[in-house]
């Protein structure tokens, strides 16, 4: 064989056993919103089953690419990667409140209060790791929050597509047809929404049911992208990360309301249903609505610097609540 004829040879080989392994690594990146490991790890598998991340992957080589994941995953350590990348075929606890806590990402989620959504009414306790993990099963950190990526997929009812809201996702337990097996609910009283809400929102609930005139009594709706006719999400008077107030009721804007214009959203405005416990939830309804014509209590301060409800400081739940079909309901 000739000399030169060797070289293209070997230039050849070289070239295909590189091709051949980038076919078999699998692309790993936010455009694939795919970053859970899967049994072709390793290129050929030899490195699914194997807990100790760092016999083979340096900390500081590693995700050049996402400078918004470098430093933090950095400082955590090889703790962080379960975290993300998934168990790895192994049965090691991910971790997520690592760094997902007040004082490394206090903001992402907020969790500066003591209720939240724990998969108990009855219990007040933090939420974690494993909590986080029924809802986000395989988020791909990327800082935009979207509901086909990062909630868990449980069927909605006989259909089994990508949730289009996170409402979607809610209502895939809080239903009584279809609940889901280790999170089942017994109505507490006649039309509990823990086991309703699918049947009211759809059906019932002015926020579900797209139907808004705009045209009642007391209509407006204060600056930002919340408009009749449209759709408000649970999380947007829920919050499912931390709030002091009964029920999950959101306690400051930035924590729900997600189309309220930003100067307002970001203040934040707070708000407080507790008070005397008499079902006055004026400084929930007020961030949103602001009627357009000023009459009743609409000039009244609800108590949050914001004004603009009728009724103010009385028993709301006589004529609002959840799946009312009378007077007009939630
Ligand atoms: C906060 C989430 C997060 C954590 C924690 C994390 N990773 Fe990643 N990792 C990613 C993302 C996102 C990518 C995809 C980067 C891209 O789009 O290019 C990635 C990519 C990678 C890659 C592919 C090549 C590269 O360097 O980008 C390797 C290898 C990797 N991670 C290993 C690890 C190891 C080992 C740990 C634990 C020390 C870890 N990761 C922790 C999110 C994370
Ligand atoms: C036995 C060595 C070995 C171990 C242990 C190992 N990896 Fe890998 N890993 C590799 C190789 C080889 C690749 C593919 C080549 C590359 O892209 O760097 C890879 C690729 C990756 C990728 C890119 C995605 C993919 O499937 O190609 C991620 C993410 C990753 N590893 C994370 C981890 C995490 C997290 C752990 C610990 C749970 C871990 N690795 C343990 C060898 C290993
Ligand atoms: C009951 C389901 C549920 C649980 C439990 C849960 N989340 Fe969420 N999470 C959601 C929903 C729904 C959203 C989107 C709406 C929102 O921001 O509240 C979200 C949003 C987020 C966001 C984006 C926040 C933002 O403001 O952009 C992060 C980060 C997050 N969750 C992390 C966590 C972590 C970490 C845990 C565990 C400590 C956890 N979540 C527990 C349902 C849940
Ligand atoms: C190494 C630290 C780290 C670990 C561990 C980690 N995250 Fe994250 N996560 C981040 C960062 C950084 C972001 C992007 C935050 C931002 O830009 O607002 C993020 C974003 C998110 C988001 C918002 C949606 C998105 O795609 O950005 C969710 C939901 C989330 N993480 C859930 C989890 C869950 C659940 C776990 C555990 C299984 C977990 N995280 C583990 C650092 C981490
Ligand atoms: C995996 C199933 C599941 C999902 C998904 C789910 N929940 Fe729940 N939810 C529960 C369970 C279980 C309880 C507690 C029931 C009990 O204690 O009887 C609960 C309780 C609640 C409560 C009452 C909490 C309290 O302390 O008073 C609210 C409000 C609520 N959920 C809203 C939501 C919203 C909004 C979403 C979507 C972002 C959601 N849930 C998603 C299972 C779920
Ligand atoms: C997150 C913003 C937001 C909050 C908080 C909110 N609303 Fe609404 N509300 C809306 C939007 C947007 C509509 C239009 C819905 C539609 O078109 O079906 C609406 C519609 C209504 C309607 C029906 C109006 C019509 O024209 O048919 C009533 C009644 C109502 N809300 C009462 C309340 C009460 C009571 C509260 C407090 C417990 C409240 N809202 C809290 C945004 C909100
Ligand atoms: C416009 C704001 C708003 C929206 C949107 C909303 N809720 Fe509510 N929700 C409330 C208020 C206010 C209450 C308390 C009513 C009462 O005291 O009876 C409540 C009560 C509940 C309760 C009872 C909690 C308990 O412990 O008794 C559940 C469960 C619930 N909502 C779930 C949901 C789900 C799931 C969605 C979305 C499908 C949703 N809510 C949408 C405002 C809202
Ligand atoms: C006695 C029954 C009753 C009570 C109590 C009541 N409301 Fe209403 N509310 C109504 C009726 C009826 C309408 C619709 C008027 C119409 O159709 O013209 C309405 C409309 C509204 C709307 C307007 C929605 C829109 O955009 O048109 C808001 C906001 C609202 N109420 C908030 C509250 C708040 C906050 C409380 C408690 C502090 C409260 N209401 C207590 C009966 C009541």
């Amino acid at each position: 064989m000739s000399k030169k004829l060797f070289c293209v040879f070997i230039v050849l080989f070289v070239w295909l056993t590189i091709a051949s392994q980038s076919a078999l690594a699998r692309d790993v990146s936010l455009a694939n919103n795919q970053i859970l490991l899967t049994p072709t790890h390793g290129g050929d598998g030899s490195a699914w089953g194997q807990s100790n991340c760092s016999s083979c992957h340096v900390l500081r080589n590693i995700h050049k690419t996402v400078p918004a994941i470098k430093g933090i995953a950095q400082e955590v350590g090889y703790a962080s990667c379960t975290g993300c990348h998934g168990q790895n075929g192994t049965n090691v606890q991910r971790e997520c409140t690592v760094c997902h806590n007040s004082s490394r990402l206090p903001k992402s989620p907020l969790q500066h209060a003591e209720k939240n959504h724990n998969f108990t009414v009855a219990k007040d306790s933090q939420l974690n790791d494993a909590n986080c993990l029924v809802c986000h099963d395989a988020p791909d950190m990327d800082g935009v929050f979207e509901p086909a990526v990062d909630l868990t997929h449980y069927k909605t009812s006989v259909i089994d597509l990508p949730y289009r809201s996170g409402t979607e996702f809610c209502l895939s337990c809080h239903n009584k047809d279809h609940q889901q097996a280790g999170f089942a609910m017994e109505p507490r009283f006649l039309r509990d929404p823990l086991v309703m809400m699918d049947k009211n929102y759809h059906y019932m609930d002015y926020h579900g049911y797209v139907d808004g005139s705009g045209q009642r009594t007391y209509a407006g709706l204060r600056r930002g992208n919340y408009k009749y006719p449209s759709m408000v999400e649970c999380t947007d008077c829920h919050a499912m990360h931390g709030t002091h107030n009964e029920k999950l009721i959101v306690d400051r804007t930035d924590a729900g309301m997600t189309k309220l214009s930003g100067d307002v959203r970001l203040k934040p405005i707070l708000i407080d249903v507790n008070q005397n416990q008499n079902g006055d939830y004026s400084q929930l309804c007020v961030t949103c609505h602001q009627m357009t014509e000023v009459i009743e209590q609409g000039a009244q301060d609800a108590g949050n610097g914001l004004a603009g409800v009728h009724q103010v400081g009385t028993d709301c739940r006589a004529c609002h609540v959840h799946g009312m079909a009378a007077q007009t309901g939630l």
